[in-house]
């Protein structure tokens, strides 16, 4: 069981604070937004910063876009995850390696547990693998044994999954609730032309409630101080 007082540190400067010092760690966390709101940003600067950091290497499941697109996307925001993946700190799995082994994606992924022995991991996104691989009982199943593996390897992990603008329910894509210790809500506010991020919940934890504005900066995504306007911005009333 794991020990609630280790934390694993988030990775977004400004967060880590507002939550006993980061996820718990060994524990999922869901990551949910609307198109565009920060999630792979979030997801991937979380297994960025653990091993530039905190030496801890992951492991990334992308399903949305290839690793050669990525790569040049976080390069922008100072993440090198092609040189990660060279030194040996970080495997890729995108969509071309997981897709022939739609019935093994468990597997797969262990294979590269047992390579790397990774601390952290980033499945990214729920909703692209019930789209690439159908949402049938046999992908429903390999997620619940991939999800058993990576709770006894005591792997801290991040769950993006897509989630409509305005929809109050969290799609965890048939991922049982009890799977998550910990949800992340962001969102974008084109009113205040301000992204805000919750901590919906997190097991174990004494967290903020408040919505925190977070911006990109060059060194990816970060809490912004306060939770009011930007400067320069009047307040709206929505
Ligand atoms: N350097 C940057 N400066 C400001 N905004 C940026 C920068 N880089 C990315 N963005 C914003 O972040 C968005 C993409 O972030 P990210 O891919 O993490 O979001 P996402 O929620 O995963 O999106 P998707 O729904 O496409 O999966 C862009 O659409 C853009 O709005
Ligand atoms: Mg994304």
């Amino acid at each position: 069981m794991a020990d609630l007082n280790d934390r694993c540190p988030s990775g977004i400067n400004g967060l880590d604070e507002l939550m006993e010092g980061g996820f718990p760690r060994g524990r999922t966390i869901l990551v949910s937004g609307s198109c565009g709101t920060g999630k792979s940003t979030f997801g991937i600067q979380f297994l960025y910063n653990g091993i530039v950091m905190h030496n801890e290497p992951g492991i990334l499941v992308t399903m949305e876009q290839t690793a050669e697109d990525l790569k040049k996307d976080m390069l922008k925001l100072g993440f090198d995850i092609e040189g990660e993946e060279k030194s040996g700190n970080l495997i890729i799995l995108d969509r071309k390696r997981v897709i022939p082994e739609v019935d093994g994606l468990s597997d797969i992924v262990t294979d590269s547990m047992a390579k790397i022995k990774p601390k952290r991991m980033v499945i990214d996104s729920l909703g692209a693998i019930n789209f690439l691989m159908g949402e049938g009982e046999k992908i429903r199943s390999e997620l619940l044994t991939l999800s058993e593996r990576i709770k006894n390897a005591g792997i801290t992990t991040v769950l993006v999954s897509e989630r409509q603008e305005g929809e109050e329910a969290i799609s965890a894509h048939g991922i049982e609730s009890y799977i998550l210790d910990g949800v992340v809500i962001l969102t974008i506010h084109p009113a205040l032309d301000t992204r805000k991020m919750e901590i919906r919940k997190m097991r174990g934890t004494k967290h903020t409630l408040r919505m925190l504005d977070f911006d990109f900066t060059e060194n990816g995504i970060e809490i912004v101080g306060g939770s009011g306007p930007k400067e320069g911005h009047k307040k709206v009333i929505i």
